[in-house]
């Protein structure tokens, strides 16, 4: 099991490039199923999610090379439209293969998806989007076979919660039909509309995206495409937090203003100040100690993101003052606090609310990640504790982060990785 062994204490100087966004390429790769031509993908993130989804496409019969942020996915007999339990279970968004084996297959054989643990992730908005869409569903101890009845059909689905997941799984298998299909209070984020880019790309008819509706006019046969990912927004955050919490001024570049809008007063409120010198390339200046911030609440985009509750709140372990976050989006995502206490946060949580009383100084210990977001959280308390931190379980880092270790060294951070 690997370990990450972090002195903290230092301020960090450079600038560091953002990587592809994990929540983009993920449903991407599921969409490049429905061509039966070479889909090239520029800007895929090196990180374990993207090997895991690797290994999906070649269990379905595609093959793949992936070298120097260069994905391609080529044509080849998609034998299966199952996909056992060990691959599912890795990762949440193999769930978004349901959509695009529908479209492409006519039928889908999986078993609940794995993800981090944050509490009941259930899949009921996806599958009645699909039975809107004609999809016979049957559900037994875990396994979910889905098969189309005749065809998919246009529907009106609206969604009770505007779920990223659901919107694109809809996507996916309406897009192989040539009746419309439209989204009512469809998720907005970046990446949904990165997907639909991807997919007119490729000869869909895709309207809306970004907006709360969203229109899909799909087509038989899909072309060849190429596509840049969009940078990754959750991880620019947390360099963000990063340099924040370390009173550091760091150059972040290849992140536009528009994706971290949601933040950007957040860390005013801290006393930092970050200001974008061209249309993707900001410069952050912290103080000495950050200041707390009123109240933190999460919400579906464009509102604060859920994905960087985790290391927001450790970032504001050490400010002046106490800080509130509230969690409206999933039902159990403090199990990091636990382990930031262990570096001398002051953290009280009662169901969805979090109080984070800032304390001056935060000490090494040792720590074990529980989530993708709360080891980032773990890295970023780690940074400014004083001595050595030694996380562990930092497995979850690489499912989403693109060789973070080198970054913050290469940014003045003493870092290293040992078994
Ligand atoms: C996606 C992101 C994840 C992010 C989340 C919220 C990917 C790969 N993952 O996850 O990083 O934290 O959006 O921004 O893009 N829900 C149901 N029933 C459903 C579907 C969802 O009750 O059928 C609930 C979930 O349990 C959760 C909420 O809706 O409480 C939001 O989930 P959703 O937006 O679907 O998140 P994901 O797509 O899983």
């Amino acid at each position: 099991m690997q370990k990450l062994i972090i002195e903290g204490s230092r301020e960090l100087r450079g600038e560091i490039r953002i990587q592809g966004a994990k929540n983009s390429i993920l449903p991407i790769m599921a969409a490049t199923l429905l061509c039966d031509e070479e889909c090239i993908i520029y800007n895929c993130p090196d990180i374990l999610d993207v090997k895991t989804t690797i290994e999906i496409l070649q269990y379905l019969g595609r093959s793949t090379t992936f070298e120097d942020s260069v994905l391609t996915v080529k044509p080849g007999n998609l034998k299966k439209s199952d996909i056992p339990e060990f691959l599912m279970r890795k990762m949440r968004s193999s769930i978004v293969f349901l959509g695009a084996l529908i479209s492409k297959t006519g039928k889908a054989e999986v078993t609940l998806p794995g993800g981090c643990e944050l509490g009941p992730r259930p899949i009921d908005m996806h599958l009645s989007g699909f039975k809107q869409l004609g999809v016979r569903i049957n559900e037994n101890h875990g396994k979910i076979e889905c098969s189309v009845i005749k065809r998919i059909k246009g529907a009106e689905i609206m969604l009770p919660f505007p779920s990223v997941g659901t919107t694109e799984n809809i996507m996916l298998a309406a897009v192989s039909c040539e009746e419309v299909t439209t989204i009512r209070n469809a998720a907005r984020e970046p990446e949904i509309v990165d997907l639909a880019n991807f997919l007119n790309k490729m000869g869909a008819s895709i309207d809306g995206a970004g907006e709360s509706t969203i229109t899909i006019k799909g087509c038989k046969k899909f072309n060849s495409a190429s596509h840049k990912i969009i940078p990754d927004r959750i991880v620019a955050i947390t360099y963000l937090c990063a340099a924040a919490i370390t009173g550091s001024r760091l150059v972040i570049k290849g992140i536009p203003k528009n994706f971290i809008n949601s933040v950007i007063p957040l860390f005013e409120e801290t006393g930092c100040l970050i200001k974008f010198f061209d249309e993707k390339n900001l410069q952050i200046y912290s103080p000495e100690r950050l200041q707390s911030v009123k109240t933190v609440r999460t919400m579906p985009y464009p509102g604060f993101p859920t994905d960087v509750q985790a290391p927001v709140m450790a970032m504001l372990t050490t400010a002046f003052g106490t800080s509130v976050f509230v969690e409206t989006i999933f039902g159990s995502r403090y199990k990091h606090v636990d382990e930031l206490a262990r570096l001398g946060a002051n953290i009280k949580t009662e169901g969805s609310v979090a109080i984070v009383d800032g304390v001056k100084n935060l000490s090494g210990a040792n720590v074990s990640a529980t989530d993708l977001r709360g080891a980032a959280a773990l890295v970023i308390a780690a940074l400014a504790a004083e001595g050595v931190t030694i996380i562990s379980n930092i497995g979850y880092l690489k499912r989403g982060y693109e060789k973070m270790e080198d970054n913050l060294r290469s940014l003045g951070a003493v870092i290293k990785q040992s078994m």
